[in-house]
């Protein structure tokens, strides 16, 4: 088969307003810092600045948080179930009207292709709030007793691989439940929670229900550390959540975390090949392997294993590596150079410790941060690429001959979010998915995200659940 050409197809960015700069939203306005200390945030793949943004200090986060118990107690915790849900509803169907301008400004802020941020993270992230505000003014029938309360001031902490969708994880069940919101986006993709804000005035939403503080990592230890916050909500990475939960321990508040993955892919011999290829792609090669329930080990049944490589390697050479503004694009830039130094550090350490490289030919840009879709075969369980979370395109590659070999393998890990299964037997299935220590178990697909079912880990990968009514149980009072 001859070569598909493709022609350049890129988004136009003409849809987005930004400014040079900008303040803190809290109270329903956006607000000067008091800091006044600003910091950059850039495009990964030009590596050009998008905007300057407010580095919120200690008088700031006092502010947010101050605001946040205010609306709680003037208003939000007034208002009925029902008229909670109506605010949900309306920023959902402006989230949709909206949804060109938010997927451009994610993929210029975040690095990831325009076919993802069009197609999976804005739609999913209207869904969550179209789902939530269904459940408004049905919590009583939700399991939780016949009134459960919210907490109060919920402080939220998200990270850079999915902006938008982890502020609807975060916001939307924390609203439906009837709390109100502070919440920090991730220093290196602030753009999109704060084009959420304008969604917020624009829907009406009282003043100091949600609240957007931007900064890096002191700005949430200040959140977290706050007297006046009832419950934390985080998602990134386990040395910081293991932080969190130590400055949590001995007060009153409520704490979910989600955290790191190292997530097992297991393939039977009896798998369809050609599924399982795309399954691996998916779950590997997805958001730039920026996912915390990628497959990133890949474990293959022996007999297989030679015939889904080859396969693997094929596919891989058409996966499309560059500007994440062109809808043709299906790997784009690293986030940061620091995620790109991190990912180097630990792929060197796979060539140092023995397993072996494979990388299509594939021509980098010369400026931004780039990574080729890369696989190492003959990893063991001991190497650091089998039991480290990469957070980039990188899949290690391990074998196994019994099937219960191939549960100890994928249960050799200190995380637990998630796993995949493929096998032509649905009694293979049952069986692998009874076994595997994980929380989100996908048959013969992967990365398949609902609103509806929870999603949340095991051991180091955190605790609680996210969506479903799981996930609404982190904010109600004694929710379980
Ligand atoms: P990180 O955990 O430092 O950042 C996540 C969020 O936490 C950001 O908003 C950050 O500003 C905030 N933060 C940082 N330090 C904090 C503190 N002491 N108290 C409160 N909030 C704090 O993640 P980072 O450094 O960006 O990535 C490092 C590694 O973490 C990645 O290579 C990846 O392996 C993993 N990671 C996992 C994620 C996941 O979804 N499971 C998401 C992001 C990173
Ligand atoms: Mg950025």
């Amino acid at each position: 088969m001859s070569n598909f050409e493709y022609a350049l197809a890129p988004e136009s960015t003409a849809i987005l307003n930004i400014a040079p700069q900008y303040g803190l939203f809290i109270g329903g306005k956006f607000v000067d810092s008091k800091s006044q200390q600003f910091f950059s945030t850039i495009n990964p793949a030009t590596e050009k600045v998008i905007s300057q943004i407010s580095l919120a200090t200690e008088a700031d986060v006092d502010f947010a948080v101050a605001s946040a118990r205010t609306a709680y107690n003037k208003v939000w915790s007034k208002l009925s179930a029902a008229e909670r849900g109506k605010y949900l509803f309306r920023i959902a169907r402006i989230l949709q009207e909206r949804a060109r301008e938010f997927a451009v400004l994610e993929t210029l802020d975040n690095g990831k292709p325009i076919r993802e941020s069009r197609d999976v993270d804005v739609p999913l992230s209207a869904a969550h709030f179209f789902y939530h505000a269904g459940w408004a003014d049905k919590l009583s029938h939700a399991g939780f007793g016949s009134d459960p309360k919210p907490h109060g001031v919920v402080a939220q902490i998200i990270p850079w691989n999915f902006p938008l969708l982890m502020l609807a994880w975060k916001v939307a069940p924390a609203l439906a439940t009837g709390n109100t919101v502070v919440l920090k986006p991730a220093e290196t993709t602030p753009m999109t929670a704060l084009l959420f804000a304008e969604v917020c005035q624009q829907a009406g939403l009282p003043d100091g229900v949600v609240n957007i503080v931007t900064g890096d990592g002191s700005t949430g230890a200040l959140l977290v550390n706050h007297p006046d916050v009832d419950k934390i909500a985080f998602t990134g990475s386990t040395s910081v959540g293991k932080a969190i939960a130590r400055a949590v321990s001995g007060t009153k508040k409520s704490l979910t975390l989600e955290l790191g993955g190292k997530a097992a892919n297991i393939v039977f011999d009896d798998a369809p090949i050609d599924e399982t290829v795309e399954g691996i792609v998916n779950g590997i090669f997805f958001n730039q392997g920026h996912v915390c329930c990628a497959g990133s080990r890949l474990l293959v049944q022996e007999n297989v294993s030679d015939q889904i490589l080859e396969k693997l390697k094929h596919r891989m050479s058409q996966i499309r590596v560059g500007d994440p503004m062109d809808k043709n694009t299906d790997l784009g830039a690293i986030n940061s150079s620091e995620q790109l130094a991190r990912i180097n550090e630990l792929a060197n350490s796979g060539d140092a410790e023995g397993a072996e490289r494979w990388s299509p030919a594939c021509e980098l840009p010369t400026t931004g941060f780039w990574y080729p879709p890369t696989i190492f075969t003959g990893v063991t369980q001991a190497h650091r690429i089998a039991r480290e979370e990469i957070f980039g395109p990188v899949l290690s590659v391990l074998t196994f001959r019994t099937p219960q070999e191939a549960i100890e393998k994928a249960n050799n890990t200190p995380y637990g979010l998630s796993a995949g299964v493929w096998s032509d037997k649905g009694s293979r299935i049952l069986w692998a998915s009874q076994r595997l220590r994980a929380g989100v178990i996908w048959a013969n697909t992967f990365n398949k995200f609902d609103p509806a079912s929870p999603f949340g880990g095991y051991k180091e990968s955190g605790w609680g659940r996210e969506g479903g009514r799981h996930g609404l149980a982190a904010y109600v009072k004694g929710g379980k």
